[in-house]
């Protein structure tokens, strides 16, 4: 396949990408510092930030009729159809927004709509890799609805949820499948297109829904090529702002009985009123991404700029990842320096989200992190008894938990080869 090592935007543009985030290379308090925690929430775009506090200085309710409420009110209405159309690749009309407080949320009601409305099915197949917000969802609501619980693991060799695992699970009595479309702990990225098909060919019925918060970033979502039933991903790990989660929903989901003003259409998911700054946050960074799209495409068709901004994007990221796990002649990657273990780092780079996940020998986890950030380097532990992750770090194979590094597309091969270097340092101090 085309670029299997990725392609690095040229230095230049990378840092003129790079200068439209808030505090990309300082944080203004505690001075210099690489921030590689971007799956914990990316940096944050300036003019979604901007667009944001813009909005919210106007009083006005986006439900009434003089200029600025249709303003308002027009902001909400533009956002949805193009987090629907450009951002999941849904056709037009199709399908529903579902709007939250955070992507958790958004799973926990896509969960409770597909399982209290559908009568008919005995169990649920979840992956063993979900974050708690799709796992415990699918266990309690599996617990108020009857149905048998079932665990699909991944392939140790690949970390893949493999359509073979599907198949051994999945049957004529599965209601729902959820799996997520990547892992935010190893980055790997799941075949959806194979698993949907996989599950279809033993249940054409099934509901499948996959959590799209790690993945989103990275790559775009497609639910049109996938007929995935509902997804969802979180705008502060999408270069936007906290406070809400978003989410897809098809057009069988979107018609199920759910929370609503009675009155409203049946396709409606918001309750209360709504806040335009939100959506005029996300529709920067939709703008942003179309941006990066024109940088190498001549199109007027917004969506087509922001599908290829995002495959851009997923190309720099490759070819980033290939730095950060190789390196150079002069800078050493994670794969070549003593000490260092790391996990889920299969041979290829595609199918990959630009995820580093290791430890270095000697040293434990949350020790390590503070070494970083000492050396100015903002990495996130992922540890074997935290909520979050413990689950997941036994299923990859970590039982003492990993170091999770996780750069972003406007950060350059200088960011990475400053990383490589402290890793090196300290692994060098401990081996
Ligand atoms: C893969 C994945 N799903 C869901 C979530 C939950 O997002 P939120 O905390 O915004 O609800 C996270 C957050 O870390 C995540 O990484």
């Amino acid at each position: 396949m085309a670029y299997e090592k990725g392609l690095l935007f040229d230095k230049d543009f990378q840092e003129s990408l790079k200068a439209k985030f808030c505090y990309a290379d300082a944080d203004p308090k505690t001075g210099k510092r690489i921030f590689l925690d971007n799956s914990g929430g990316s940096l944050r775009l300036k003019a979604a930030v901007e667009a944001k506090a813009a909005v919210e200085e106007y009083p006005d309710c986006p439900e009434r009729y003089h200029e600025r409420s249709l303003w308002l009110k027009g902001m909400v209405n533009e956002g949805t159809r193009e987090m629907l159309e450009y951002m999941f690749n849904a056709d037009p009309g199709e399908g529903a927004l579902m709007t939250e407080l955070s992507a958790s949320q958004t799973m926990f009601q896509m969960v409770e709509i597909i399982l209290r409305n559908v009568k008919w099915g005995k169990n649920v197949v979840v992956s063993a890799l979900e974050h708690p917000s799709a796992f415990d969802s699918v266990q309690y609501y599996c617990e108020k609805t009857g149905r048998e619980m079932r665990v699909a693991h991944i392939d140790p060799a690949n970390g893949q949820i493999t359509t073979d695992e599907i198949k051994r699970l999945v049957d004529k009595d599965t209601v729902m499948l959820s799996v997520m479309s990547a892992s935010n702990i190893s980055g790997i990225v799941m075949d959806m297109e194979a698993i949907c098909k996989a599950a279809r060919e033993i249940n054409p019925k099934i509901y499948i829904v996959s959590d799209a918060v790690q993945h989103a970033p990275h790559m775009a979502m497609d639910v049109k090529a996938t007929g995935i039933d509902a997804m969802n991903f979180a705008p502060y790990k999408f270069f936007g702002v906290r406070g809400c989660g978003y989410a897809y929903l098809s057009e069988r989901v979107a018609h199920m009985s759910h929370h609503k003003l009675l009155a409203k259409d049946p396709k409606v998911f918001e309750l209360g009123t709504p806040a335009p700054g939100n959506f005029a946050a996300m529709m920067a960074v939709i703008d942003y991404v179309a941006e990066i799209g024109a940088h190498f495409i001549k199109s007027e068709d917004k969506k087509e700029l922001f599908r290829e901004g995002m495959n851009r994007i997923h190309l720099q990221e490759r070819a980033l990842l290939v730095r950060l796990l190789e390196g150079t002649d002069e800078v050493p990657g994670l794969r070549h320096i003593p000490g260092v273990q790391l996990y889920m780092d299969v041979d290829e780079f595609e199918g990959r989200d630009l995820i580093g996940c290791y430890l270095i020998n000697g040293i434990a986890s949350d020790k390590l992190v503070e070494e970083y950030q000492a050396k100015g380097i903002t990495v996130c532990e992922r540890a074997a008894d935290s909520l979050y992750s413990k689950r997941i770090v036994k299923e990859i194979g970590a039982d003492k938990g990993v170091i999770r590094v996780s750069p972003m597309h406007c950060q350059g091969t200088d960011d990475v080869d400053a990383f490589l270097k402290i890793t090196a340092e300290i692994a060098a101090r401990y081996n």
